[in-house]
């Protein structure tokens, strides 16, 4: 199990999906789950405000599945909603409900427990796997990594500013650092790599040479 926890934009999903490949891994975004219940919360009109029981009821009438790069919710492919930043938003808000991070705990718990999976998301190598066999926490300069949320977002036509950008990233770092919850934070034993200077390559690199770094002393 390799899980990379870190904050909005640090390139978490591109990174752990090509370490993934790399590895011969399977790869999964818990963000994206997270990101599948708020659209189904926005489809029937609730929000973070709603009461447990109904937050319960929805988790228990979908099925999240995350199959590569696509997310289905009962089916339906969802992979072009989730990634929009009002989702991003709904989404943070919704996961520091505790009944909603319990329910999707299980599911992340199910899918990990064979090992062979590079997970990653805000709580990983905190919470869902705190004995991961290795954990890395990817972070990067708020203004570079809203930089490049707003190239993003720019090249799929959204009408965003970049100030705006960068406040709604600062607004959900700071959601996700101060939930009660398996709030975001560095594990004790995580790496830490900095993507402030780094392309994905490069980033990819530096985690194989870790992992590769890690299993040779455990050999030795
Ligand atoms: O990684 P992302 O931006 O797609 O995640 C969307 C939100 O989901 C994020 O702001 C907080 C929440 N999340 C979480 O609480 N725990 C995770 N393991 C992954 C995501």
């Amino acid at each position: 199990m390799v899980a990379i926890d870190g904050p909005v934009g640090a390139g978490k999903s591109t990174a752990a999906r090509e370490l993934a490949r790399a590895l011969g891994f399977d790869y999964l975004n818990t963000g994206a789950m997270y990101r599948a219940v708020a659209v189904a919360a926005r489809y029937i009109g609730i929000d973070d405000c709603t009461a447990d029981s109904r937050l319960q009821q929805l988790l228990d009438s979908i099925t999240i599945t995350c199959a590569g790069e696509c997310v289905l919710l009962n089916g339906k492919d969802i992979t072009g909603e989730i990634s929009e930043p009002d989702i991003g938003d709904l989404a943070s808000r919704l996961s520091a409900r505790p009944v909603v991070r319990e329910n999707l705990r299980k599911l992340q718990r199910a899918a990990g427990e064979g090992g062979g999976v590079v997970m990653e998301g805000r709580d990983i190598g905190t919470a869902i796997f705190p004995d991961a066999e290795f954990k890395f926490f990817l972070t990067a300069d708020v203004r570079v990594r809203a930089a490049r949320r707003f190239a993003e977002l720019a090249a799929r036509g959204a009408r965003i500013k970049e100030a705006e950008v960068l406040a709604q990233l600062r607004e959900r770092d700071e959601r996700d650092q101060q939930r009660e919850l398996a709030p975001l934070r560095q594990a004790s034993d995580a790496i830490v790599i900095d993507s402030t200077e780094l392309d994905v390559e490069q980033v990819v690199r530096a985690m194989l040479a870790r992992l590769e770094h890690k299993r040779g002393t455990q050999a030795n």
